[in-house]
């Protein structure tokens, strides 16, 4: 089989330089170790009608980056408008911020129709092709509108909410409909797969039956695939990173402090307000703790084009320089607050450097940082998590301290719990995750996943010979075909 994944952001795979989100950390030893082509945006623009988009290509691993330069008319309307200025937020619940123009639609469904265009130079009779993320809602039905009748997966990295949240989205219909073009929709937790049946039957009036929603594109299986990491791989290199030279410095500028780490983009969705006010909360509470745990919160900066965006990292510097200002000394700095992006090996020692990882979103599809989080830790000696229970990552993770991020006080009490936590008791915790990362590693989601596309393509290719009058003996016909003819 040969693997093309798709996705808006690539990683050219240099463990020292820096990763902005975790598709892109997920991803890169897929494709390094599955020969798997993966395309995506380079991040630059190109102007003018390209007739061949433009792709540079490098090797990766055993595999390839195809990077494409996308048409600069329609990204900004793409990237900061239809997909994060629209579907980013309603796809977090939060609906109140989509902002978004019928151009903003336009650029998307253009960006999808080129991206479709540039993944036709990597078709080959065996290829299978698996789309990533939300910016690529329409790529499937693009790439069947130019006759591909290879399987083609989708797999979704955020949450997906419930209907009336996603019935904000313009256009909605119409995107969710193209989605229906894939062989198979992958979820992150129960819950989303859930949320989509029932947008699906109760708002489109599709028939879905056993987890199979059927259109006029044929059959779509649906199906949960908690995302993973490869958990011995990650903790080998945390124990590694703690002689870094950045991770060596900050844990000889603690002085025997005890630290609690946070690892995010900078985005409304992770409940980075709601955090630092628990901390505040808890030092006042507690002046005890005043001196003896300090916060590093690493906040990368992404979307900052994005009005929500500006105005949350204002508010965020603001909050952090108040709360310092409240409990610091002049010897102690209560958070430490850095707006830039770390290497995987860097942010590796630094999560075991850590007592405390706190997770705490309002709404996120897996949250990778809390898996890698728990695999950093000494075994000896391992660290407390404290999570959101609203990221799906508190699926497994159920050992960690579950928090709820819009309850301060609440969230203030358990981090101070997670300090005093004994260690009987941390390392009862930690192995039962551990033991759950180790079963459910990045190798069986991918595993899963293509599994169980090669099987939906059968099915729909066996469901459209059954239904196509007469069957063809000699090859079977393409579900894509039979529908291009029943549909007119
Ligand atoms: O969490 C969803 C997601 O698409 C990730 O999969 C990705 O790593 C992250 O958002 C990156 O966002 P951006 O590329 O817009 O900074």
């Amino acid at each position: 089989m040969n693997l093309v994944v798709v996705s808006n952001r690539v990683t050219r795979g240099n463990a020292n330089e820096p990763v902005t989100g975790g598709l892109a950390a997920a991803l890169l030893p897929i494709v390094e170790k599955s020969g798997a082509i993966w395309v995506g945006s380079s991040g630059r623009v190109r102007d003018g009608a390209q007739k061949e988009p433009f792709a540079e290509i490098e090797a990766l691993g055993t595999g390839a980056l195809a990077m494409l330069d996308l048409p600069a008319a329609h990204y900004g309307g793409y990237y900061e408008g239809f997909a994060n200025s629209a579907l980013w937020p309603a796809l977090h619940s939060r609906a109140d911020l989509i902002r978004v123009s019928r151009g903003d639609y336009l650029s998307y469904r253009e960006v999808n129709a080129f991206m479709a265009r540039a993944l036709l130079r990597f078709k080959k009779p065996d290829t299978v092709f698996w789309v990533q993320d939300y910016h690529f809602l329409a790529l499937g039905a693009e790439l069947r509108e130019l006759g591909l009748t290879q399987p083609i997966g989708f797999f979704l990295h955020t949450p997906w909410p419930a209907r009336d949240v996603i019935e904000g989205v313009p256009h909605h219909r119409e995107l969710v409909e193209a989605m229906l073009a894939y062989d198979l929709i992958g979820f992150q937790t129960e819950d989303d797969c859930e949320n989509f049946a029932s947008y699906a039957s109760a708002s489109l009036g599709l028939a879905i039956e056993d987890r199979v929603v059927m259109s006029r594109y044929g059959r779509t299986r649906i199906a949960v695939f908690p995302i993973g990491i490869d958990a011995d791989k990650f903790a080998r290199q945390a124990a590694k990173a703690v002689s870094h030279p950045d991770v060596s410095r900050l844990r000889r500028s603690l002085n025997g402090e005890r630290l609690a780490i946070g690892v995010d983009r900078l985005d409304y969705s992770k409940g980075l307000v709601n955090r630092i006010n628990a901390f505040d909360r808890m030092w006042t509470m507690q002046p005890q703790l005043a001196r003896t745990v300090s916060l590093l919160q690493i906040a990368t900066p992404s979307r900052g084009g994005i009005e929500a965006y500006g105005l949350l990292q204002s508010e965020l510097a603001r909050l952090v320089g108040e709360v310092n200002g409240r409990h610091g000394e002049v010897d102690w700095t209560p958070i430490r607050y850095l707006n830039k992006g770390f290497s995987q090996i860097v942010l590796s020692g630094l999560y075991r450097s850590a007592q405390v990882g706190v997770v705490t979103p309002l709404h996120d599809g897996m949250n990778l940082v809390a898996k890698e989080y728990v695999a950093a830790q000494n075994p000896a000696d391992p660290g407390v998590l404290v999570l959101s229970k609203f990221a799906g990552a508190a699926n497994e993770l159920d050992t960690a301290l579950l928090v709820n991020p819009h309850d301060i006080d609440g969230m203030a009490r358990t981090i101070a719990v997670a300090l005093s936590m004994p260690l009987p008791e941390r390392r009862m915790r930690w192995e039962a995750m551990m033991s759950k990362l180790r079963h459910r590693s990045i190798q069986r989601w991918l595993s899963d996943y293509l599994d169980t596309l090669q099987q939906a393509q059968t099915e729909r290719i066996e469901t459209a010979q059954v239904a196509a009058e007469p069957p063809s003996a000699a090859e079977p016909p393409s579900p894509w075909q039979l529908r291009s003819v029943s549909s007119g």
